[in-house]
Formats: C-alpha cells, structure tokens, sequence
C-alpha cells in the first residue's frame, strides 16, 4: 500500500483505521470503540479501554521473550560515561521506583514533577509515574526557579524528583538550589522530593522532604503496571503560549500509545531492536515521544545522550554515536546540524566514521532551512526528511511516510498530512483558501488519537487558543499553505511564539519580566532571524520618565532578569533602550515590521501607523547592536 491508498483509506473510515492501529497495544481491556464525540468539540479516544503505558513500554518486551533487548543506551561525552540497560534490568528498576513513590503516597492520578538531566534515570521516573498511573510533568532543566514555581502551582505535585546537577558543556548546574528555590517561591508544596545524586556534585538534603534516589528505594515492594482508562492523563508537558503563564498539554493515555506505536514503522522505518536516536531532551515533547515512550513502546532501543552536537567534545559527536551504537534512524532539529556545518563545513569529521547502517535522518522542532538540509543530506548520502508537529499533537501532522512509501523530497516543505490529520489552509474570516495561498494552518476536527484532548485545568483557555478561531478546526498557530500536489509548507507562527535552538518560547512571556523591571515604561520582545538558532530574542525598552541612569546598565539588568526567572534557554542576551515604540493609531505595537527591520528585509508601511518617523529610530537602534544592516 502507498501513501495515498493509506491516507485515502483513514479518510474513508477513521474509526477502522485507528482500531487496526490499536491491535498493536496490549490492552488490559480492549476499547469498544475508538472516536467517543458525545462531548464534541472535546473528544476523547478508546476511551473505554483499561491499559497501563509503562507495561507496554517495558514488561511486555520482557514477557515476549525481550528481556535481554537494550532498552536505553546511555551516551554522555560530557562525563565519559556510556552503558546499557537491558529491558528486563530497565523492568526491575522502574518496579522499584515506582514501589519507592508509591510507599510515600504517590498514586494513580497524582501528579510528580521531573526536573532531570539526559540520565536514563528520567526515563526511569517517568515510566515510574506511567506504571502507577500518576502523572508526571517533566520541566526542562535550561528553565529557572521561576518557571518551575509556575509549574509546581499549576501542577500541585505530590512530589517532585530531581538530580542534584546537569551538565553543560563548561558548566555544572546546580537543580538543587534551584528546585529550593521554586518550591520555595511557589504556593504549592510537595509532600517529597527524590533526589539523583550525581557523582559531580551531591546536594544537601532537607530532612523528611528529601529522599535520597537509592535510599529511598531500599527494601520497598517493587508496584505492578496499575491499569487506567483510556483518556486518563499520561502526563503533562507545559508549553509556551502567548503570555507568560505556560499552557500544560494534556496527554491521553491510549491514544498516546497507539499512535506513536503507529508512527515508529510508519514514519521512522524502524522494526523492534532497531535502534532509535532523538538527539534531544526529555523537557521537550521530541524527548518524550521519542527518546522515551515511542520507542519502548514499540520495542527498540533509544539512546539517551547527553550532550551537544558540537564542543563535547567536537563536531563529529554525532557521527560517532551513529556509528558506533548501529542507529538506524537518526532525529534532531536543524539548528544542531546548523551548528555542525559551521563548526565542520567539509565533513572532515564525517569522514572518520561508517555510517552505512544509518537509513535516513528526520528534522522538526522548527523550520529547516534548504542550505541545511542540502548540505546534510550532500555530506551525509541519507535522506533528510523534514516533518512539522508541535507540543500539542505530540507526533507528526505533516511528514513523509518513509516507512509506507517514501516520497520525493521537495526542500523547504514537511512533505503530506499524516492519517488522522485533515489540513486545510484558512483565511481570517475561516474560508477555505485554494492551492499555493497562504493563510492560517487548521486541522479539522477531531485530531487523531494521542493529541491534547484539552489544557491541564484551563478548558476554556484550551477553547480559546485552539477551537473558538475557526470553528470545527483545531488552529495550529502556524501559517502556511498547502500546493498543487498536496505538500505542506509552513511559514510562520501566527502569534507571539518563537523558536530559539528548536526551542519554543513566549515573547510575551519574556516581555512580562521585561515589564517588570522598575524603570521600564514600556517594552516589546521580538524575534530576529538568526543564523545558528533560527531565531534570536530581541528586547526594547522605554524607560520611565526621570530614570536617569546609563542605559547600558538598564540593559545588562534586564537580560539577567530573564535569564534569572525564565532560564538560559530563553537565550535572551540583546536588548536596547528606545525612546518610544510605533504602534498603530490603535496603539497595537507593530512587532512584525520591527522583525522585518531587524532581518534587513522589505516592508510595507502600515496605513495605520501613527508615526512613520519612529520606524527609523528603531532601525538606528537595532544597528546599534548589530542588526538591521
Ligand atoms: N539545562 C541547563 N541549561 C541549559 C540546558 C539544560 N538542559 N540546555 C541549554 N541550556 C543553556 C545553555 O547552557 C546555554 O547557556 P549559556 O547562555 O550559559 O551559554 C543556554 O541554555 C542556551 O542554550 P542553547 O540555546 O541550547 O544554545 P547553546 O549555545 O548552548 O547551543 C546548539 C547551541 C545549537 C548547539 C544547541 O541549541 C543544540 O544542541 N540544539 C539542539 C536543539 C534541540 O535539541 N532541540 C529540541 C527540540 S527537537
Ligand atoms: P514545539 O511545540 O516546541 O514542538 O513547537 C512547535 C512549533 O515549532 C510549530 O508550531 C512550528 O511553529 C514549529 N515547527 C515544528 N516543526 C517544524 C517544521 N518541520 N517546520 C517548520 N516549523 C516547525
């Protein structure tokens, strides 16, 4: 069957293709069905069913026999460590853990925060979770206390597991200190916390609220897989939206499973034992589908790297892991092969490594530039297929189907809408628009299984962002167009996100903390095209009257503030001081004509702009630090 057959085949009978689907999940009861709409436009899928997530990602691999499959290979230049665990030792280890949480409380429905670095222990904590059907909430660790705190209030966790320290290149940091912190700022408390103590540094332990990994696990009664139904939580994954308060996505437990078990042969190619490798990390939704779950699932091996593409400890990192732990199908985002070709252009490092059992290597997470994906795809001799997907769907909405029938490459677009996803390209008012016009990307509903079903506590924030726009439609915030043979092309978002190292982040957000400086008047935070990261965050300032201090002092505090409270990952290290902002007579801030400044691109003025003469100021500001030239 090809793709067209297969897509054809979904459209025509949803509910056959996604219960065919299902009969690759080991279900403790099976669902009678699989679309439940009686609350439409919120649906649920095989929500009937009983299942537990973690049985199918690591007990039935060792009941069929699979025990001694590597399950997770841990890679970490960063401190020159590398071992295996098996899927039956990885079965003993997460039994225990979740015996460990369970005897101090934790239980189906609860919630646990997991604020790790790339160690296979964050893979183990979550399937913890997984086993006793509470649900786990990873933070990334590049965010600050305060972005913690938000997630710990909204989450209420009963408990929060931690590692004393990450690694990054040239730098230890210090989680523990940071996860005081955020307790401490955050109205919520956890009743525990369980901390990794890493060897690089031990943390001190609050009596009766810490508990040390190992200690805690000593003599404790390994729990079985507790079975949940259908649309119970999996977990939460918080993203980034227009304002600072991050919104927490929903996962649903077997739609979850069905579809990245579906997405594993299809999309990636892979047959169990193959091995699988997301050069990602488990606080981003690339991480969860597929570092940890999608490929446990569906009985591979997935490697858990810690480290960078370029500096640990060189360009060919990742040439080197592919070659030496046989991966087949390699995952990243552009912006680490943008930083390997500026570090290593010609390959030289390529050179040095065989890399005849890799198939083909996947990229998402933001656009893929065509220099990039023609340069990996010239040194490299593999196919180089884009795929588009967000935090809200958790896998792919447009890809090629490499694993069905592998489609030809047009550079610059994801390829074709995936079964389960029925795009359509939309004007403002909602109409349909014709092929090769651009407008706003909306899947009609429902989505297909495993995606958000709503918001963590925030339904009618979840109406609001995603179902109130175009009715009938989930609106992706993306916008692009769809051409004459089907292709996809996305082209930007549509609201105030921003993708920074295929990192998604708020300049809403970061204008809050901006906002919040005391001799900030007014502020805007733009993003810049950028060429190793995609895009850079920019921030203006107006300051209050009579503030009568250096500016470059005003500036220094700001960027610290948003790398105190939002994190280093917000990467926001650039900001001016202007007098005032141009707006529209409205007093709209005009952010997307200050991009087209910052990139040197063309503009139209905007017939309701107040005052044209302001758009020089910003541009002489903006060469001021480099931009805009
Ligand atoms: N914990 C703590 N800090 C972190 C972190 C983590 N897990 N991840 C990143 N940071 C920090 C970095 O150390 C850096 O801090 P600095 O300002 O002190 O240098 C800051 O956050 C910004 O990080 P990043 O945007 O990743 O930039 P970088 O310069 O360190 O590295 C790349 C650039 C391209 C090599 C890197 O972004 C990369 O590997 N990207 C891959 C993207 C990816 O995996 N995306 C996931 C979605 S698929
Ligand atoms: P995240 O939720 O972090 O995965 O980010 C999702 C957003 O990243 C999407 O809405 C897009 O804006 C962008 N994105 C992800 N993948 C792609 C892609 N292949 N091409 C273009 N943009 C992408």
């Amino acid at each position: 069957m090809g793709y067209k057959e297969l897509y054809d085949g979904w459209k025509q009978d949803p509910e056959g293709f996604w219960m065919q689907a299902a009969e690759a999940i080991d279900w403790v009861e099976k669902p009678s069905k699989a679309l439940f709409d009686d609350n439409a436009p919120l649906y649920e899928w095989f929500k009937d069913a009983q299942v537990n997530t973690c049985y199918n990602a690591v007990d039935r691999h060792v009941e069929a026999g699979n025990g001694a499959r590597t399950a997770i290979i841990y890679d970490s230049p960063i401190t020159d460590t590398k071992h295996r665990i098996s899927y039956a030792e990885l079965q003993t280890r997460v039994a225990s853990l979740a015996g460990a949480l369970r005897a101090k409380g934790v239980e189906k429905g609860d919630r646990v925060i997991i604020y790790m670095p790339m160690v296979p222990e964050a893979l183990e904590a979550m399937l913890a979770c997984s086993r006793l059907g509470a649900i786990h909430s990873v933070v990334f660790g590049g965010f600050a206390a305060h972005e913690l705190a938000v997630r710990i209030d909204d989450a209420t966790p009963k408990a929060i597991i931690a590692a004393s320290c990450g690694l990054e290149p040239g730098r230890v940091v210090h989680y523990k200190p940071l996860l005081d912190g955020a307790i401490e700022q955050a109205a919520h408390k956890p009743d525990f916390t369980v901390i990794l103590q890493r060897e690089q540094e031990v943390a001190a332990l609050i009596p009766d609220r810490d508990f040390d990994w190992h200690g805690f696990q000593a003599g404790v009664e390994p729990a079985e897989c507790v079975p949940v139904t259908g649309d119970h939580p999996a977990y939460i994954l918080y993203t980034s939206g227009t304002t600072g308060a991050p919104k927490g996505v929903v996962r649903p437990t077997a739609g979850h499973l069905v579809a990245l078990n579906w997405t594993m042969k299809n999309i990636y190619n892979v047959d169990p034992g193959d091995v699988f490798w997301a050069a990602s990390d488990v606080g981003w939704v690339v991480g969860h589908s597929y570092i940890c779950y999608g490929p446990l699932i569906h009985g591979n091996t997935t490697i858990v790297f810690e480290g960078k593409p370029i500096g640990t400890p060189d360009a060919g990192t990742f040439w080197r892991v592919i070659e030496e732990h046989k991966v087949k199908t390699f995952f990243t985002a552009p912006t680490a092969f943008r930083a390997v070709k500026r570090e290593d252009p010609k390959g030289e490092y390529l050179k040095k490594y065989d890399l005849s059992g890799l198939n083909a290597i996947y990229l998402a997470g933001e656009r893929a530039d065509p220099d990039t994906i023609e340069w990996t795809q010239a040194l490299t001799g593999k196919p180089v297929y884009d795929h588009w997907w967000q935090t809200e769907t958790g896998y792919t909405i447009a890809g090629n189907p490499a694993g069905i029938e592998a489609l030809p490459v047009k550079i610059g677009s994801p390829t074709v809408p995936m079964p389960g996803y029925d795009i359509h390209i939309l004007d403002e008012a909602g109409h349909e628009l014709p092929a090769g016009e651009l407008g706003a990307i909306a899947v009609r509903l429902p989505l297909p299984p495993g995606t958000l079903p709503t918001l963590w506590n925030a339904e009618d924030r979840f109406r609001k962002s995603y179902l109130n726009t175009f009715p009938g439609y989930y609106e992706t915030g993306d916008a692009g167009m769809i051409d004459a043979d089907g292709y996809v092309w996305i082209m930007a978002r549509t609201d105030d996100v921003i993708n920074v190292a295929g990192h998604r982040l708020s300049t809403g957000g970061m204008e809050e903390v901006l906002a919040s400086h005391p001799d900030v008047a007014e502020c805007a935070v733009i993003g810049v095209s950028d060429a190793l990261k995609g895009q850079a965050p920019v921030g203006f300032v107006c300051l209050n009257k009579g503030v009568d201090r250096p500016e470059a002092e005003v500036v220094k505090e700001i960027v610290k503030r948003v790398r105190d409270q939002i994190g280093p990952v917000a990467a926001f290290k650039l900001a001016v001081v202007v007098d005032r902002l141009p707006k529209t007579r409205s007093g709209k801030i005009l952010r997307g004509i200050m991009v087209k400044i910052a990139d040197g691109a063309e503009y139209k003025m905007p017939a309701t702009i107040d005052d044209p003469a302001i758009l020089d100021e910003i541009k002489v500001a903006l060469q001021s630090i480099g931009l805009a030239k």
